[in-house]
């Protein structure tokens, strides 16, 4: 008798990601948690639980208030959801530009703590340092140029970079700097579309653009964004879905069925005296609560 036996899963590796580069584009998605990962997980090459979380889950204007305790809850929410793309942590502002040492133990409280495979850094030129000590040491790093929002409050507003020489060169720097320290790959934010190419060509890392132009060796969004779940977004943003308008519509009309007294119907409500019982409906088919 032969038994069928399911080949495992194989997850996403950062040497596989690194092999890509010029091949077929990769993708990736922004997650934060386990319901959304594993909805995302068969069609992403890498999931990153970005430090974005702080605004579209959390409300903050911006990255910088961001924890690593955040990012490590929301780590271990998306690892339970992914089963094959490789999940990328960002590290959060404050937890690594003190030192290579600040670096290294965060990034491993990150990697034990989540199950995580790698983290990502906003690599300003002298994070390239910081970058080769956490790779040597057994830790695989996704650099982050261009617009880096962690820096929200010496540049003055999120805004996209490359308009003078001066501002190109600075990009390009930053982006060699983490190819050299040996990042796996380089995500390019908001950076003119001439300018995507010419790191794409400089660099033997993969790039991954957001706002900076097809001329990427990959693409990433905020989830969140794609699925319309806010009202504005950045220009660079392609709207899949308009969740936003459908949780409206399921909210406005579970509130009329409640103040009409249609909800909960019979069917929706437990028979447990004498009678036989009705089987709840809910999902799992687990009694709840
Ligand atoms: O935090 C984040 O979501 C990111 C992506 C936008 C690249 O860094």
């Amino acid at each position: 008798m032969s038994r069928h036996v399911e080949a495992p899963i194989r997850r996403q590796s950062a040497p596989d990601i690194r092999a890509r580069k010029g091949g077929d584009p990769i993708v990736c998605l922004t997650a934060y948690t386990a319901p959304v990962a594993e909805i995302l997980d068969e069609h992403c090459d890498v999931l990153l639980v970005g430090d974005s979380v702080g605004m579209v889950v959390h409300g903050m204007p911006n990255t910088v208030g961001v924890t690593l305790e955040m990012m490590i809850m929301h780590g271990q929410a998306v690892m339970r959801g992914a089963k094959r793309a490789l999940v990328v942590v960002d590290m959060p502002f404050g937890s690594y530009e003190a030192s290579a040492e600040q670096a290294f133990a965060n990034a491993t409280r990150i990697l034990k703590e989540t199950g995580a495979q790698a983290v990502k850094v906003e690599a300003g030129v002298y994070v390239g340092a910081t970058i080769a000590y956490l790779v040597q040491r057994g830790i695989p790093v996704m650099g982050h140029v261009g617009l880096r929002p962690q820096a929200v409050n010496v540049d003055g507003k999120f805004r996209a970079k490359g308009r003078t020489k001066e501002e190109r060169a600075q990009v390009l720097a930053e982006a060699r700097a983490a190819d050299e320290a040996g990042a796996f790959a380089i995500v390019v934010e908001g950076v003119d579309e001439t300018l995507a190419p010419e790191i794409t060509a400089a660099v033997k890392a993969p790039t991954i653009g957001i706002g900076a132009s097809a001329q990427c060796d990959g693409q990433i969004l905020v989830t969140d964004d794609l699925l319309g779940l806010f009202d504005w977004t950045p220009k660079f943003v392609r709207r899949y879905a308009n969740l936003k308008a459908e949780i409206a519509k399921a909210a406005a009309n579970y509130a009329a069925d409640v103040r009409a007294r249609r909800f909960p119907a019979a069917a929706e409500t437990y028979a447990l005296g004498g009678g036989k019982a009705r089987r709840p409906r809910v999902a799992g088919g687990d009694e709840r609560g």
